[in-house]
């Protein structure tokens, strides 16, 4: 989605609302340009840079202004599909925040690797096998992120899980691969009240206990956590920040 981005939505009578055709983005451009600036000047403080997620509204012209607004070191999508359209459009820096696992899927996240750097997530070793023929059959360099199950029980490495360095070692092995660091998504916050979480479930102890005193190439270079309502009270506690529910 490119365009669309209307302004004054707020002043639009519901019967307009009513004739668009769906599924249409309809973004209230100055509530969306407020909440972008607001995010970006919270970032500015923080030792975590922003990666705007494309998952919640898939349009580059909100993503461009994310970008524009500052404290951005590259965006978050969630599927292959979303990194090829981020990539044509021009996007550098481009983490799938998931695991990629179709053959499909695979092709594209290769074809996006190819024009952009990209970054994926994995927490299997089967996964990293199929990532690395992929990125082995196009000639394209991929970066691997270890996705941690820090209590979203979604995907992930439970916490301590004894593979977590055999798999990085394993991505460091791999031709086209190189390992960069964890992922874990903080999603769980949302369900509590107080937007924290309890000890440890965090991504940042998890990430600074795991790979340090390793070898270089499974050092970790980031850590990326996600999930917008767990940010607002507290600082973001990896070096990036996912964030999609935030324009
Ligand atoms: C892995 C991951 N990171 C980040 C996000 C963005 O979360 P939010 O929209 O709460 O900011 C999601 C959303 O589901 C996600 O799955």
């Amino acid at each position: 989605m490119t365009a669309g981005v209307t302004a004054g939505v707020t002043g639009v009578p519901p019967s307009a609302l009513d004739r668009l055709p769906t599924p249409c983005l309809v973004v209230d451009a100055a509530a969306a340009g407020r909440n972008i600036r607001r995010c970006a000047d919270f970032f500015a403080a923080q030792r975590a840079a922003l990666r705007p997620h494309f998952k919640a509204h898939k349009c580059t012209t909100l993503m461009r202004q994310q970008l524009a607004a500052g404290s951005c070191v590259g965006v978050t999508c969630q599927t292959s599909w979303e990194a090829l359209v981020l990539a044509r459009a021009g996007f550098p820096d481009i983490l799938i925040a998931n695991q990629v696992v179709d053959a499909a899927a695979l092709d594209e996240l290769a074809e996006a690797a190819a024009i952009a750097r990209l970054t994926v997530a994995v927490d299997d070793d089967a996964q990293v096998g199929l990532l690395a023929a992929a990125a082995s059959r196009h000639g394209v360099p991929v970066g691997v992120l270890i996705e941690l199950d820090v209590g979203a029980g979604r995907c992930g490495l439970p916490l301590g899980d004894p593979s977590l360095v055999p798999l990085a070692e394993q991505i460091a092995r791999q031709d086209r691969l190189s390992f960069r660091g964890l992922q874990a998504y903080e999603g769980h916050a949302v369900l509590r009240d107080s937007r924290s979480l309890p000890p440890g479930r965090t991504a940042s102890p998890s990430a600074t206990r795991c790979c340090s005193s390793r070898p270089t190439s499974t050092r970790l270079s980031t850590s990326t956590t996600g999930s917008s309502p767990g940010t607002a009270p507290r600082s973001p506690s990896g070096r990036s920040m996912a964030a999609g529910a935030i324009v």
